[in-house]
């Protein structure tokens, strides 16, 4: 899909109201393209829809909990009683949650779950068909993370969502592929956006009030912007990649995986030990 020139055609974003959803939406804006954002966070939306219209573009912004059929059903009849169908959908709505298995009760797998993974099948659920029926191609993100192919004990359950968010996307780009539908999985690396100080922590990463602080410290110093991940996404969909790392560390980590996994459990390993403190771990 080209994406110099967005102009008359639609994009949907999801989780628009903040970091990286926020700053894809406004670059989509900016290219030209109409609106259609959405986020549970209402004052944020509302933030991002008025520099939407700022810059001339339509919008339509719906305050949609991801994790809800019905919710994401109901924007999506709003969506299409204005067009046909989205051109470029980005399912990037998404939470972090710092624990280990051991640490994770039923109700954070519940939330992850529902928001990051079934999040992602929604948008797909209720976008994607009208899409194929256009025949008129198009594009679908989803935003998985480095933390899709590079497993880390400390992020259990983001983990296990955000491997099923790369797989769902690479069985979907097949499918779509004979309908002229490009389909990215999106991973990013550490950037710095409000998802370090929204993270719950559980277990040992929750005892030491200073762990989240030197996470959020870390990633500010890293200053990995969303503005420039919505660039990189949008040249991944130029591109038509089919599973995309964004910044150096992520490309790292995806190059580890395929040609070097035992050197990538030493560092997941190396890095729980990291996290643990001490007096808590077992020898
Ligand atoms: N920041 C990073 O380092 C990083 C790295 C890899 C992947 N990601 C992924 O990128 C995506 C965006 O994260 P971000 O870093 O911009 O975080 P962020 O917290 O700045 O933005 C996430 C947005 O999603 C919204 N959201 C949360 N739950 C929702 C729900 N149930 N329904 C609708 N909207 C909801 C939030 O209100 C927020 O506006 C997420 O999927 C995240 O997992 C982030």
């Amino acid at each position: 899909m080209d994406v110099s020139n967005l102009s008359g055609t639609w994009g949907l974003v999801t989780g628009a109201a903040s970091g990286i959803g926020k700053e894809t939406a406004l670059e989509l804006a900016r290219r030209g393209a109409n609106l259609a954002i959405c986020d549970v966070d209402q004052e944020g939306l509302a933030e991002t829809e008025d520099r939407i219209r700022g810059s001339g573009g339509q919008v339509i912004a719906g305050v949609v909990d991801v994790a809800s059929a019905d919710a994401v059903s109901a924007f999506a009849e709003r969506v299409h009683a204005e067009t046909e169908a989205v051109d470029l959908l980005v399912n990037n709505a998404g939470v972090g949650l710092g624990a280990g298995f051991l640490d994770t009760s039923l109700e954070d797998w519940s939330r992850i779950l529902g928001i990051n993974l079934k999040g992602v099948i929604h948008g797909c659920h209720f976008f994607v068909p009208a899409m194929v029926a256009r025949a008129r191609g198009g594009h679908v993100v989803n935003i998985s993370s480095a933390a899709g192919y590079f497993a880390a004990a400390s992020l259990n359950a983001y983990c296990t969502t955000k491997f099923a968010v790369l797989g769902l996307s690479e069985a979907l780009r097949e499918e779509l592929a004979p309908h002229g539908i490009g389909v990215t999985a999106v991973c990013p690396g550490l950037i710095n956006t409000p998802i370090t100080t929204r993270s719950p922590m559980r277990g040992p990463l929750a005892e030491d009030p200073a762990t989240q602080a030197r996470m959020v410290e870390l990633y500010e110093r890293r200053n990995y912007t969303p503005a420039r991940v919505a660039r990189n996404i949008l040249k991944a969909v130029q591109r038509n990649r089919a599973v995309a790392p964004i910044s150096p560390e992520a490309w790292a980590l995806y190059y580890f995986k395929r040609f070097a996994p035992r050197l990538l459990y030493r560092i997941s390993r190396r890095l729980t030990e990291a996290q643990t403190p001490r007096g808590t771990r077992t020898p």
